[in-house]
């Protein structure tokens, strides 16, 4: 996890000046060049919202070519260029050239940060401490990843770019005033993104309130590990570190059932392609993989979650998480929209990982709560890496 500095070879005299054991060893033994992750993270305009709200975008450069462009609406991840085991780039996440792109109906959350909420709550209300609070419904009759207008995936947020021990980034920060969307207490959010030389994206959540409201940030990335606007993820091989998941009814809320994966098209405890099983589920609510994975592990401190193959570029994509569920999204709903350099994001192109909590939580009193009270503080890591193989 340590911060490398560049490696050099200057007149054949091999320079070291990267601490790590491995970059050392790869170094000497193959004469590789890592290319430095040196650049600072560079700041430059996106645009102004239709409202008038200056936007930035900010360029991680990481080691081997790696480049991470993170922008304030949303705090969203924008883009993300990896290189595949022969060393060729390709940008792997969901994205817009420009705010306009963001800002459309097309924009299905790409590399958004989402909540209050993320993900469902059942009829759009919820009760705490007695008192009812009533949403803006935006999925049929449920409220879909925290409302329509001033969800934190539409608002602008401010970044401050640093570097550290751990690598280069992005601290985002947003107060989200008492009852906007509906949801009680003032929420000063934290949203931080660190990029390290081993290509992990590491991002770590933190909110506080002055009134019980609940809580269930994640990111709403979507990835293509040949490179966003490939055709299809059906080919890409998924293993979940999960042995229950949580069955939904019609409109995508949880029955309340925490079920075993066994023996059915949910079980990803071995690698599966996502395509192997998927059209028995065409019928079924969700229509295909929209479902959320209840995590072997339990007890908040950071684990493996998923990890996802796709065999031809080599590329493999790592989730961990201290969160106790991660909702697998395998992109049915999209339909062609148009992102960065013209490609079309198609039905089953892109797939998601969303670390949180379970959906509905906060109707239903047999998963974890998620009501976060004054005093308390709200933490949440996922740590997204992507490496070649
Ligand atoms: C949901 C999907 C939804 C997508 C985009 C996912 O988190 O589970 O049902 O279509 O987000 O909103």
């Amino acid at each position: 996890m340590s911060k490398n500095e560049s490696s050099t070879l200057i007149g054949g005299l091999l320079t070291l000046k990267r601490r790590s054991a491995i970059g050392i060893a790869a170094a000497v033994v193959c004469l590789i060049v890592p290319v430095a992750a040196s650049a600072e993270v560079k700041v430059t305009d996106f645009g102004n919202t239709k409202d008038g709200t200056p936007v930035k975008a900010y360029t991680i450069t990481g080691a081997d070519g790696v480049v991470v462009k993170l922008i304030s609406r949303g705090a969203a991840l924008a883009e993300w260029h990896v290189p595949d085991k022969n060393g060729r780039i390709a940008d792997v996440v969901f994205g817009f050239d420009d705010l306009e792109g963001y800002e459309s109906p097309a924009n299905g959350y790409f590399g958004t940060t989402t909540g209050r909420v993320a993900n469902r709550i059942a009829g759009g209300k919820f009760m705490i401490d007695g008192k009812e609070y009533t949403l803006a419904k935006n999925d049929g009759p449920n409220t879909l990843h925290g409302g329509v207008k001033r969800s934190l995936d539409k608002v602008v947020w401010e970044g401050k770019p640093f570097e550290n021990d751990q690598g280069q980034g992005v601290v985002f920060t947003y107060t989200s005033p008492d009852g906007e969307e509906g949801f009680p207490g003032n929420l000063a959010i934290k949203v931080t993104y660190t990029l390290s030389d081993e290509n992990e994206l590491r991002i770590d959540y933190e909110a506080t309130t002055d009134k019980a409201t609940p809580v269930n940030l994640t990111n709403h990335a979507y990835f293509n590990l040949s490179g966003a606007g490939a055709p299809t993820i059906l080919d890409h091989e998924l293993m979940l570190a999960a042995d229950h998941y949580t069955p939904i009814d019609e409109t995508l809320i949880p029955t309340g059932e925490i079920a075993p994966v066994a023996g059915t098209p949910f079980d990803f405890r071995e690698f599966h392609t996502i395509g192997e099983r998927v059209d028995e589920l065409n019928d079924k609510p969700g229509k295909g993989y929209d479902h959320n994975f209840v995590l072997n592990n339990q007890d908040g401190d950071l684990a493996l979650a998923a990890k996802v193959r796709e065999p031809k570029s080599g590329r493999v994509l790592s989730v961990f998480t201290t969160e106790p569920a991660v909702q697998f999204y395998g992109g049915n709903f999209l339909d062609g929209a148009v992102g960065k350099d013209g490609k079309k994001y198609n039905y089953r192109s892109g797939f998601c990982l969303e670390t949180q909590h379970y959906p509905n939580s906060i109707n239903e009193p047999k998963f974890p709560s998620i009501v976060l009270r004054p005093g308390e503080t709200y933490t949440h890591t996922c740590v997204y890496q992507i490496t070649a193989q």
